[in-house]
């Protein structure tokens, strides 16, 4: 009897060793594998990052390479001239609204009035003295960023009414998956097209490159070639549309070049490492061209991103 007893007690323990060896090694294979997707997206996150910062200093150096062509003809990022789009109405700058035949849809992430007003407080305080009117500030209701086009005017692809639902619902099942961000403002460029951009890099949440890939396959008949870097996080601040005031460049000896370097140096001082937190995407029909920029007239759908994980 005793025999018996001693022989189950030793079963007994080389079954709770082999239980333990089993646990053991599937908690060390799951650590492994987290441990490998943690290290990889924080490789691609350090790659995007990586990203943004060349095609930044890119556009910081279109001013230098190109000078300010705003002061003649300028383009716009979507290569429309300037001209095109406002006109001079007692001294003050209107847009020149334009129907968008057809109208086109973009997706954008929305950036809240929370950080948009101060931003716009801070640029406006310091370049309102050297400019009289020509300068077109971004509506801060409308502060976004770009992300993904499913129609634009250069590939037009039009739509059915149905064929918008569905767009704007597949749309809808992609916020759903998408984290919110938080991001931080890099650095403040102004283009040789005279508009001044905040230019952003992403603390957490989903990145810009996931976010387009998401809205490419959601959206299949969207334009092959989109209009900006998959990578880019910028959001279009104001648009300078004439030379500042003679008493603003006389300290550079009227070296234009000179003095919106240094105005741009300005706004980074004030500007760089602001801090802001994105929870929505946008789903943007613009019935005028450049609606978001101008005020023009527009249909949005907002929608909340589902995950709040950070
Ligand atoms: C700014 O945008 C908001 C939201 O679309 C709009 O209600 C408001 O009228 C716009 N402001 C101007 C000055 O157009």
């Amino acid at each position: 009897m005793a025999r018996v007893l001693q022989w189950s007690h030793s079963k007994t323990v080389v079954l709770l060793w082999f239980l333990t060896a089993i646990i053991f090694y599937s908690l060390f294979q799951m650590a492994l594998r987290n441990s490998i997707s943690n290290s990889t997206s924080s490789v691609s996150m350090a790659l995007n990052e990586d990203r943004r910062s060349k095609l930044y200093d890119g556009m910081a150096r279109d001013l230098d390479e190109k000078g300010p062509a705003f002061l003649k003809h300028g383009e716009t990022s979507q290569s429309l001239s300037l001209s095109d789009i406002f006109i001079l109405k007692d001294g003050a700058v209107e847009p020149a609204l334009k129907a968008a035949n057809p109208p086109v849809r973009a997706n954008v992430l929305y950036l809240s009035t929370e950080y948009s007003v101060p931003i716009s407080e801070t640029i406006k305080r310091i370049i309102n003295p050297y400019f009289d009117k020509s300068i077109w500030f971004q509506n801060t209701s409308l502060y976004h960023f770009s992300m993904f086009h499913a129609s634009h005017h250069i590939a037009p692809v039009p739509a059915t009414e149905n064929e918008i639902e569905t767009e704007a619902t597949a749309v809808k099942d992609v916020a759903k998956t998408l984290c919110s961000l938080n991001i931080v403002l890099d650095r403040v460029v102004l283009t040789s097209t005279g508009v001044l951009l905040g230019c952003w890099q992403v603390v957490s949440g989903t990145d810009p490159v996931t976010i387009r890939t998401k809205l490419r396959t959601a959206l299949p008949r969207a334009p092959e070639k989109q209009l900006y870097d998959a990578a880019i996080l910028h959001t279009s601040f104001a648009r300078l549309l004439g030379p500042p005031k003679a008493s603003a460049t006389e300290m550079h000896n009227a070296d234009l070049v000179k003095f919106f370097h240094e105005l741009v140096a300005h706004l980074n001082k004030e500007l760089r490492g602001f801090k802001a937190a994105i929870s929505e995407l946008w789903y943007v029909e613009e019935y005028d061209v450049l609606a978001l920029a101008l005020n023009g007239r527009m249909n949005v759908r907002k929608f909340q991103l589902g995950c709040t994980r950070n």
